[in-house]
This record gives structure tokens, sequence and C-alpha cells, in this order.
């Protein structure tokens, strides 16, 4: 069956209120094929019993597979790594103080499959001796539970750790068939989790983070969501901590909750 125009907006309505991102007319066409294969694999022949099983019954699987159908999770290895090197050269030594190895915790939000977490992992691991000197907890979640099942098995195609340079991507990855996987020590070390950031119910569990990274989300949300997002975050940073962002993300930040840490970097200190 092929969803009409007005079908496509209620289902944009539902997905903006649940998940934050805006859904135009001519992103809605792009998966409007992705959601019909959604509807196919429950065996709906008709929106509108479809549009309830999501919409009132809360049917938790099947408005899961509609989510994972309509985000976009293109991320790769290394992407916009100079805020990687701020991190591992500048702001990570900071937090090595006397002779106490302080806990840094740090939340990748979206993480996608996972590449942000792992580069973020591989600068540090690459940083000198910095490891030594402090401990890291990592945890990566995105809503799309996809996206997450791949962030755990640490398989990636070429074209994904292709801007790595060559003697990271040797030291850390061994080749199957096509295909790069993670060492299995950094698999291991990092956490991820499914998480809509607008469900308070698992953010609030989370506990507090000294570094936040949230690349690439919030230019798909309205002016509202974007505030709401910055509002989650603030909650979820410690005093004094750091939020990193994307480019094209900073728009509707509260200037008075995060300032610029340094011009063009688009990385903020918390207040
Ligand atoms: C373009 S990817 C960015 C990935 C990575 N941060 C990067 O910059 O390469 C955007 C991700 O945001 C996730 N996302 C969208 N809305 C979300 C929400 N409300 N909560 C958590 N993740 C969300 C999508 O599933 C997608 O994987």
């Amino acid at each position: 069956m092929q969803l009409s125009d007005s079908e496509l907006e209620r289902l944009a309505i539902f997905l903006q209120k649940r998940v934050g991102i805006v859904l135009e007319k001519q992103k809605l066409l792009r998966f409007s094929r992705k959601i019909e294969d959604v509807m196919k694999k429950y065996k709906f022949d008709d929106f509108s019993s479809f549009y309830h099983a999501v919409r009132f019954h809360h049917n938790e699987e099947i408005t899961q597979d509609l989510i994972n159908a309509v985000t976009v999770n293109e991320t790769y290895f290394w992407r916009e790594h100079e805020q990687f090197e701020i991190l591992s050269q500048e702001i990570l030594p900071l937090y090595v103080k006397n002779n106490t190895i302080p806990t840094v915790r740090i939340l990748v939000s979206p993480c996608s499959s996972g590449e942000e977490v792992y580069s973020i992992m591989l600068a540090i691991l690459e940083s000198g001796n910095l490891i030594e000197k402090i401990n890291i907890e990592i945890v990566g979640i995105d809503i799309d539970s996809n996206m997450i099942q791949k962030a755990k098995e640490g398989l990636y195609s070429k074209r994904s750790v292709e801007k790595l340079p060559a003697h990271i991507c040797k030291k850390y990855f061994t080749k199957v068939g096509t295909l790069y996987k993670i060492d299995d020590s950094l698999r291991e070390a990092a956490t991820f989790l499914q998480a809509n950031i607008f469900d308070a119910s698992i953010i609030n569990k989370l506990g507090s983070f000294d570094i936040l990274f949230s690349r690439n989300m919030l230019i798909y949300f309205n002016l509202m969501d974007k505030r709401r997002a910055f509002d989650t975050f603030y909650k979820l940073l410690k005093p004094k901590s750091y939020l990193f962002l994307g480019h094209a993300d900073a728009s509707q930040i509260d200037k008075t909750k995060f300032n610029p840490l340094k011009i063009h970097s688009h990385i903020y200190k918390r207040i």
C-alpha cells in the first residue's frame, strides 16, 4: 500500500512529539517506503489500524521500528576530530591533578552506530600517557535500537573508517572480510544504551557527566525541542563541565547556562 500525504503528516506529528525530529514533506516522502516496510512487517494493510497501534495502543515494538525507519544515522570515525584533540590535549589534562586519578564521565548523545564514542577513546589512548592518569567512563545513547546494536558489535565498513589516521586504524582494528572490527578491549570498555533524550525515566538514571558530546542531532529539531534538549544537557552536566556540539547545533543554546569556551570550537562550558 502507498501512504497518502495526509497519512504521512499524521505520523510526522506523532514522531516530532515523541522523538523531536522534524519531518518536512520532502523528508517524509524519502522515508515513506521504509515506513510502508514497517507496516508490511507487522501485516497492517490499512493506515488507520497501524496509526492506532503506535499512537493509542502504545505498541513499543512497532513504534521502535517506525522510529528506526526515520532517523538519519550518518556518522563516521574521526568526524570533526579537532574537538577530540582539544578534549585530550587541553581539557582532560585539567582533570589530572595531584596524585589522585580522577574518574571522568563522558556521555555521547546521540552516538548512532558508535563511531564517535570509539573515536573519543582512540584519541585519549593515543594521547601520550594520559590514559594512565585518568579513569574514563564513556556512555553512548541513541534512540535507534539498530544503531545501538551496531555500536555494540563494533564492526564497520571501509567508508566508516577511512578518515581515521592509517596508523590508528592498523593498531586498533582487525580486518574481517571487507569489514573492520574494533578491538574487544574498547568494545568492552564502552557502554551503549538505547534511549530517547526526551525520556526522563531513562535520562534521570544516567547520573551526571563531566563531558557531553551532542553533535549533528539538534539540527533536525525545531526551536522548542532544541531548547528542551539544552535543558536536558544542563541537568545531565556537572557545574563547570563541558558540552561539545556539532558545527550547526548551537542555535537556541541558553547563554545564561553555557559559555562558549573558544571561538569556532563549538565547545561550551556549563555554568
Ligand atoms: C546524524 S546522527 C549523528 C551521530 C554522531 N553524533 C555524529 O555526529 O556523527 C543523529 C542521531 O541522532 C539520533 N537521534 C535523533 N533523535 C534522538 C532522540 N530524541 N534521542 C536520542 N537520539 C536521537 C538518531 O537516531 C541518529 O542516530
